[in-house]
């Protein structure tokens, strides 16, 4: 009588090798949806923020200025007579001798901000390093040594750039406050600009204080938060805040592209009108 045998154990994997399996995924879901919907985005983003850093005009219209040129910090901007107003309000730091776009001083901090947000950083190594394109989908690198050398390892800088986009941020609000003013400089003006870089402000304060930075910076290192009860309560607050991360992330991110546009529009002479 043949004596049943039982059916051979699968090969056991070691500990931190991926199984072995031939598909690239078993996933049957449209999974290549979010990185492609991601890598057109971004990329859209990045062609048009680069043409309006280098474009170095029409950024603006008293009493609205582009936030990608906030703040002017270069002599140049005040050198331009712009629609018959002198100059755009700036600071000298960089003197005649910086002929390019003003922009290309200062677009380093929130473009380092975001390169460097953990959510941001999630997104880009899907939709274009492909490392992982999504959960349970195999990368087609070989190797994988995550955000441990150079120059991945400089992502940890991400603290300092949200402490420079604060700085940034109050600086936008400024000119949010300042839209409230009409061509002539009189208060009371409520264009459908004013409300452009009001909105634009209040995302990117809503985006900086759901940075998971802030939310470490506020509620971290803190072993009771009975005996912090204004910190707990803050962090409580910018958790909720947290949770919104992601919409966060892209609706400032479009939101700013769209406010530059705007002014654009505006200072070109594109849109006219009492209600711009
Ligand atoms: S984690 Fe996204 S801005 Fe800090």
């Amino acid at each position: 009588m043949a004596v049943p045998v039982a059916p051979e154990a699968p090969t056991q994997q070691k500990s931190g090798a991926r199984a072995a399996i031939s598909e690239r995924t078993l996933r049957t879901d449209r999974w290549w949806q979010p990185p492609l919907i991601s890598f057109t985005v971004l990329s859209a983003f990045v062609i048009y923020a680069t043409w309006a850093a280098f474009v170095n005009g029409d950024y603006y219209y008293k009493p609205y200025i582009s936030p990608f040129y906030s703040p002017c910090l270069a002599h140049v901007c005040g050198a331009k007579t712009i629609h018959g107003a002198s100059g755009v309000p700036h600071l000298s730091l960089f003197g005649p001798w910086w002929a390019i776009s003003p922009a290309l001083i200062i677009l380093i901090f929130p473009l380092g901000f975001r390169m460097t947000c953990y959510y941001y950083r999630r997104t880009y190594y899907r939709s274009f390093w492909l490392s992982p394109p999504a959960c349970a989908v195999a990368e087609p690198h070989k190797s994988y040594s995550g955000e441990t050398r150079f120059p991945l390892i400089l992502q940890n800088v991400h603290r300092y750039f949200f402490y420079a986009g604060l700085v940034f941020n109050s600086i936008l609000t400024y000119d949010a406050v300042l839209a409230f003013r009409n061509h002539d400089g009189q208060w009371g003006h409520v264009g459908v600009g004013t409300a452009v870089l009001v909105v634009n402000a209040a995302l990117l304060w809503m985006y900086s204080l759901s940075c998971h930075s802030c939310r470490h910076i506020i509620g971290g290192r803190l072993k009771h938060f009975s005996k912090h009860p204004v910190r707990f309560r803050m962090w409580g607050y910018v958790s909720k805040l947290n949770q919104k991360h992601m919409q966060l992330a892209w609706a400032s991110l479009i939101f700013v592209a769209l406010a530059d546009l705007y002014v654009r529009l505006v200072a070109s002479g594109t849109l006219h009108g009492g209600w711009v």
